[in-house]
Order: C-alpha cells, then sequence, then structure tokens
C-alpha cells in the first residue's frame, strides 16, 4: 500500500520533467524519501525560496507567511539560520543530530538539532505527528509537505535507523579526527568499483568523473567523494533531488548495495582515474584520513 502511495507522491513531484521511465529509474522510485529528506523544495519545484540566513529579515519566497519562513508548533516563524529547512541539516545525515556528523564533536555545524531520529527509538506515527505540526527546533512540515511526503520521509529515516538502509557503521562511520568527521570503512574493492562505476555512472559523469560539475564548480564525482563519502553514499542510495539521477542501486538487495557502495567510494578515492578537473575545491592531500587506505 505505501508503495502505491510513494508511486503517486513522486508523479506529483516530478510532473514538470514527468520522467518516470528514466535510465536508473526503478518501477517504484523508492528514493523519493531520501530525496526529499535531503531538498524537499527542490524536489519537488513548489517555489520555495529560504529565508536568506545572512540577512536579518525574512525575505525569502513561499511557505505559510510567503517570506520563505516555516513556522514552528505555535504557527510562530522559524528563521533559517542556515540549516535552509532540509532535514538532512536539522538532523544530519546520520540522524544523530549534535551527536552525529553535523555535530559538536565533528562538522560543529552551529544549526543542527540536539538529536535526530537515530538518537532514539521512537515510533513512525510519532515521527509523523512531530514533522506535520513541528516540535521544538522542528517546522511544521505539514504547511508546506502533503501527508504523504510526509511519511515518505518518516520511512526513509526510520528505515535508515533501523538499518534497513547501508549507512554510517557500515560505510563510513564517525572520527572526530579527520575533516569531515568521517571516514570510509575496509572491505571495499577499487577495481570492481571502476567496473560497476562503468556501468552504472560513467554514461552521465563521464569516464573519469568530471562531466557534471556541482556545488557550483567547486566540485565533481570524485573529489566529492573524497571530502564527503558518506554524502555520496545517500546520493547514490536515493537519487539526487530533482535531476535525472534517480535511486541508483534498487536492482541490488541489501546485501549488494552495501559491497557495491564500499567498492564504488573505494573507486573513488583513486585522485587519477576521477581527478579533479575543472573542479574549484583544492584536491585532497596526500594521507587525508577520510577515504583511508583507498586513496590512491
Ligand atoms: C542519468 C544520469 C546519471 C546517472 C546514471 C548517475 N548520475 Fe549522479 N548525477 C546526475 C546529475 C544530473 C546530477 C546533478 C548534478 C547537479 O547537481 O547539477 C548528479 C549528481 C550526483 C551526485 C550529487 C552531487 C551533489 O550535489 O551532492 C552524486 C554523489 C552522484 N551523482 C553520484 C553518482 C554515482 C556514483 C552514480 C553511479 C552509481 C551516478 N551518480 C549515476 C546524473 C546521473
Amino acid at each position: 500500500m505505501g508503495v502505491a502511495f510513494l508511486f503517486c507522491a513522486s508523479t506529483i513531484g516530478r510532473a514538470q520533467t514527468n520522467d518516470l521511465s528514466g535510465p536508473g529509474m526503478a518501477a517504484i522510485d523508492s528514493g523519493l524519501g531520501g530525496r526529499l529528506f535531503d531538498n524537499w523544495y527542490r524536489e519537488l519545484h513548489i517555489g520555495f525560496v529560504p529565508d536568506n540566513e545572512t540577512t536579518p529579515e525574512p525575505d525569502g519566497e513561499g511557505g505559510p507567511n510567503g517570506d520563505g519562513t516555516l513556522n514552528n508548533a505555535d504557527g510562530k516563524p522559524i528563521l533559517n539560520t542556515g540549516h535552509q529547512y532540509r532535514f538532512k541539516n536539522l538532523f544530519g545525515w546520520d540522524l544523530l543530530g549534535n551527536a552525529g556528523i553535523y555535530g559538536r564533536d565533528h562538522q560543529k555545524k552551529p544549526f543542527v538539532l540536539a538529536s535526530g531520529p537515530a538518537s532514539r527509538r521512537e515510533s513512525r506515527e510519532v515521527w509523523i505527528q512531530r514533522l506535520s505540526q513541528g516540535q521544538g527546533g522542528i517546522p511544521s512540515y505539514g504547511d508546506v509537505l502533503t501527508g504523504i511526503q510526509i511519511a515518505a520521509i518518516v520511512d526513509f529515516m526510520l528505515a535508515m535507523r533501523d538499518g534497513e538502509i547501508p549507512a554510517r557503521g557500515e560505510i563510513w562511520q564517525l572520527s572526530s579526527e579527520a575533516p569531515n568527521g568521517f571516514v570510509l570503512m575496509d572491505g571495499g574493492n577499487a577495481e570492481r568499483g571502476l567496473e560497476i562505476y562503468k556501468e552504472r555512472c560513467a554514461n552521465c559523469h563521464g569516464a573519469d568523473g568530471t562531466a557534471i560539475l556541482f556545488n557550483d564548480g567547486e566540485q565533481n564525482l570524485g573529489l566529492h567523494a573524497r571530502y564527503y563519502g558518506y554524502a555520496v553514499a545517500m546520493k547514490i542510495l536515493s537519487g539526487d533531488p530533482s535531476t535525472n539521477m534517480y535511486a541508483q542501486l534498487d536492482d541490488l538487495n541489501r546485501e549488494e548495495k552495501v559491497q557495491h557502495l564500499k567498492d564504488l567510494l573505494a573507486a573513488l578515492c583513486d585522485r587519477q582515474l576521477f581527478p579533479r578537473g575543472l573542479a574549484t575545491d583544492p584536491e585532497v592531500p596526500d594521507g587525508d584520513p577520510r577515504c583511508g587506505a583507498y586513496l590512491r
């Protein structure tokens, strides 16, 4: 049942592109919840431009107040403090809030909330209610998202919390010494990863990952994996919001997904095979701990 609903939601979300049969697109859009978690307004094209965090007044577009803010549970606007109202920023990619990758011992993002869905076991109903109505620093998303969309986000978060979606502890782990607070875990095979890359990614990202630049030209795929391997794993699993990149490993079972992710990340840690190209961010130096022994 949930499956049929998710399919509907994705039809709504991508009405403009209507690209439901594109390459890499499984019959059921399993990645929707993850993409909404990543960036709901980009995925949905609903005219929401978040309040600019560098100015004191609310000055975005859309949302319940028409100014790019969302409200708290009492109906008062929450200004953007850099979280952009994105779930991944409020909770962190690992759903641990301040104890996780965006928290005090790692990336020290000032806007991350004290805790997140992985901090303690709470029910689906509790989380649906919390995201719909708001609570603490969590805005009332019910003003901008449908019940189906909120359910998709909650299902994604709880699946990750419960280990159904491979993430922290399998692909990467927290490290307070490494830049960006993570290291990739071993067990990946770079040669196999290169073959997987050629089969599944090279079409779009180019033979050496340099065909698509993102983050305003700062990064390409190889560089991104070496800087933010944890986020790359999530993008591969769910897709990139509002692009033609959907969930990429949906034909595989859970164990195969884990191995594919490790292999792909191992391959992307090769600075010769996946060079910096025209990206403007600097290359990671020799000995950078994030890629561990995969760094070439
Ligand atoms: C159908 C084309 C297509 C395929 C296949 C594809 N991608 Fe993408 N990918 C894109 C596009 C387009 C973007 C968005 C670039 C942008 O933000 O403008 C993207 C973005 C990404 C990002 C996100 C970068 C960010 O902004 O955070 C990652 C990571 C990524 N791709 C990895 C992969 C990997 C690994 C594979 C293979 C398993 C893959 N992609 C397969 C087209 C594709």
